[in-house]
C-alpha cells in the first residue's frame, strides 16, 4: 500500500504565505485522495505495481495499457506532491553546496535563478507545476508541466517544485496566482533539492 507522507512541519507553519486551511485540505483531501486512488487501482485490478513510484512512472509502460494512464496519472500526483511539500519551509533555506554552484553557473546567481523561475511559473496555462530540475548530465532545467505529468517521465530529475493547481492557493489569493508565486518564495526551501543534486 502506497502511504501519506508526513510533513515537516504544522499546517498553520505556513502562514501567512500559504493559510492552515489550504495546507490541510491540500494534504488530507488532495494527496490523500491521490494515493487512495493509486491503492484502490492496484487493488481491484490486480496489477503488479513497483513500491518505488519513481520506479512505477520510468517504468509506466510495464502496466498493462488499459490501466497506464490512471496509474502514471496518480503515481505521479504523489511524487509531484511529495517534492512540493518538500520544496517549503517556514525557515526558508536557499540553495547550497553544488547546487548552489550550478545554479550561479547557469543562473548567474540565486536571485536571477528565482526572476527565471517565477517567468517561467507565471507562463503555465491551465494546471500544472513549475519544476526545477536536472538532467543526465546534471545540467539544471526550469520546466513547466501540465496537469499532473511528471519529469521523471521525461528523463529528467525534479529537485523543486511549485503546485499551480487552483487548491494551491484559490483560498489565500483567489484568482491572483502570480502573487502566490512570488509570496512562495518567502517559505521556499531548497534542503532537499541540494541533497538531490549532490546524491544523483
Ligand atoms: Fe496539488
Amino acid at each position: 500500500m502506497y502511504q501519506l507522507p508526513d510533513l515537516n512541519y504544522t499546517y498553520d507553519a505556513l502562514e501567512p504565505m500559504i493559510g492552515k486551511r489550504t495546507v490541510d485540505i491540500h494534504y488530507n483531501r488532495h494527496h490523500q485522495g491521490y494515493v487512495n486512488q493509486l491503492n484502490q487501482l492496484v487493488s481491484n485490478l490486480k496489477i503488479g505495481c513497483n513500491d518505488d513510484l519513481i520506479t512505477l512512472v520510468k517504468e509506466i509502460d510495464q502496466v498493462p495499457m488499459e490501466y497506464r494512464d490512471k496509474v502514471l496519472y496518480n503515481a505521479s500526483a504523489i511524487l509531484n506532491h511529495n517534492l512540493y511539500w518538500n520544496s517549503m519551509h517556514p525557515l526558508h533555506r536557499m540553495p547550497t553546496g553544488k547546487l548552489k554552484e550550478q545554479i550561479e553557473s547557469q543562473y548567474n546567481s540565486l536571485e536571477n535563478f528565482q526572476k527565471e523561475f517565477m517567468k517561467v511559473a507565471k507562463q503555465l496555462v491551465g494546471s500544472g507545476y513549475t519544476f526545477l530540475v536536472m538532467d543526465k548530465e546534471k545540467n539544471l532545467l526550469i520546466m513547466n508541466t501540465s496537469n499532473q505529468d511528471s519529469p521523471y517521465y521525461y528523463g529528467y530529475t525534479p529537485l523543486f517544485t511549485i503546485d499551480l493547481w487552483e487548491h494551491s492557493y484559490y483560498l489565500d489569493y483567489l484568482n491572483q496566482r502570480s502573487d502566490y508565486i512570488e509570496h512562495f518564495f518567502e517559505i521556499a526551501d531548497f534542503t532537499l533539492a541540494s541533497s538531490l543534486y549532490e546524491e544523483n
